[in-house]
């Protein structure tokens, strides 16, 4: 356990950023009880945020009951993009026709790829106009090619394949050399999560301050919060939050790239035209029917995997077999924790549950230790008055 606590040594820290100053700590919780695709799965979670790992914990014990969650998604195929501006007549014809000995080209940068099952993929053309009123307007080309990067999350891979391809792109086409990136919108790198939960699943007990509750007047509460969302961006935003809470949240504890799943998640939700929520949440013959598509461009090799012990033990716990195995599992988790936080605000909201948690900060804030945490939680939760000022009174100090 001793490593689990102490986290990453400051060398490695140093070699990792530049002018490292200090180790910043996340608490680095294990959500329990998901069964996934038939298997029980612990799930690693770094977060700041109380009630993320207890709702994670709670929607897997609901949705285990009903089968569990099933997941899978796509090749780890990564889009990386070749831009040039101003290109010549006729050079977006005679880049397509430069297929085939691109190709080849970028193949070769990455030969050792085929022996872990990726490799490219394939490449297309992009004819782009920049054409916003009052600009003077441009023609951009842009070559997109795709590379399976098996258990990589695969940014250096792309950059390194695009940068190569750049010189013969600009020479075939007359253009300007513009940027050579991956694309973060990974649409060819999709998962996909689902649950189905008989609606007498969700049948609630009366509790203390909590009337009791049909299932079928959840499952219909829940389905009206989706539509909410669906309709209206502003929802549409704090409902992928809710996702990206547990996501973001395995991300980081695995060592993968929070930023550019969160770019690829919001640009996905968007791909419409308009802003939408990335899971759908329908009743259908007597059940609650789940159901989240994302990007997913996470890895289990490279970035700081091999050299961040916390990282390398929460992969251990994770029983992670390969990128593909991670990636379902991050939306198993990002579909669970969206049903935790629908299920809570089709209710009672979110408040009470979150304040429970909240409490806990607020003891240890006054000064709270061992024992007299929870005593002092359950003492702030009975009066409703979370201040600092009320635990210190309840310690008497
Ligand atoms: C809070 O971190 C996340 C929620 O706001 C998500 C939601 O509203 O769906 C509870």
């Amino acid at each position: 356990m001793a490593g689990a606590w102490e986290g990453l040594d400051p060398a490695i820290a140093d070699a990792m950023i530049e002018n490292v100053v200090g180790i910043f700590a996340l608490p680095n919780g294990v959500a329990v009880n998901l069964l996934l695709n038939g298997q029980d799965r612990l799930v690693p979670m770094v977060v700041e945020e109380p009630s993320v790992v207890a709702a994670v914990s709670n929607m897997a014990r609901l949705t285990r009951a009903a089968g569990g969650v099933v997941g899978e998604c796509d090749a780890s195929v990564m889009i990386g993009q070749v831009q040039v501006s101003a290109p010549a007549p006729g050079a977006a014809d005679r880049l397509r026709s430069a297929i085939p000995s691109l190709s080849a080209l970028a193949a070769g940068v990455h030969p050792q790829l085929v022996a872990f099952g990726g490799g490219l993929r394939g490449m297309e053309v992009r004819e782009l106009r920049y054409d916003e009123p009052g600009e003077d307007p441009e023609d951009i080309l842009v070559l997109h090619f795709f590379l399976d990067c098996a258990d990589a999350m695969g940014a250096n891979m792309v950059n390194t394949v695009a940068e190569r391809l750049m010189p013969e792109v600009v020479a075939i086409t007359g253009g300007r050399s513009g940027l050579r990136i991956l694309s973060n919108l990974a649409d060819r790198r999709l998962v996909r999560a689902s649950v189905r939960i008989p609606v007498g699943l969700l049948d609630e007990p009366a509790v203390p301050g909590r009337d009791a509750a049909d299932g079928l007047d959840v499952a219909k509460g829940i389905a009206a919060a989706w539509r909410f969302a669906w309709a209206d961006p502003y929802r549409a935003a704090t409902h992928n939050k809710g996702i990206m809470n547990g996501v973001d949240a395995v991300a980081l504890a695995t060592g993968n790239d929070w930023r550019a799943i969160e770019a690829g998640a919001h640009a996905f939700a968007a791909r419409s035209g308009q802003y939408r929520p990335l899971s759908t949440w329908k009743v259908r013959d007597g059940a609650l029917l789940g159901q989240l598509e994302m990007p997913m461009q996470v890895g289990t090799v490279g970035g700081p995997i091999k050299v961040h012990p916390t990282v390398q033990q929460n992969h251990a716990i994770a029983g992670i077999h390969g990128a593909r195995d991670l990636a379902v599992m991050h939306a198993a988790v990002g579909l669970v924790q969206n049903l935790g936080a629908l299920r809570a605000l089709a209710r009672e909201g979110i408040q009470q549950g979150h304040m429970r948690m909240h409490a806990r900060t607020v003891a240890l804030e006054a000064g709270a230790s061992g024992l007299e945490i929870s005593q002092v939680v359950e003492a702030l939760c009975r009066t409703g008055e979370f201040t600092v000022q009320a635990a210190r009174s309840i310690l008497g100090r």
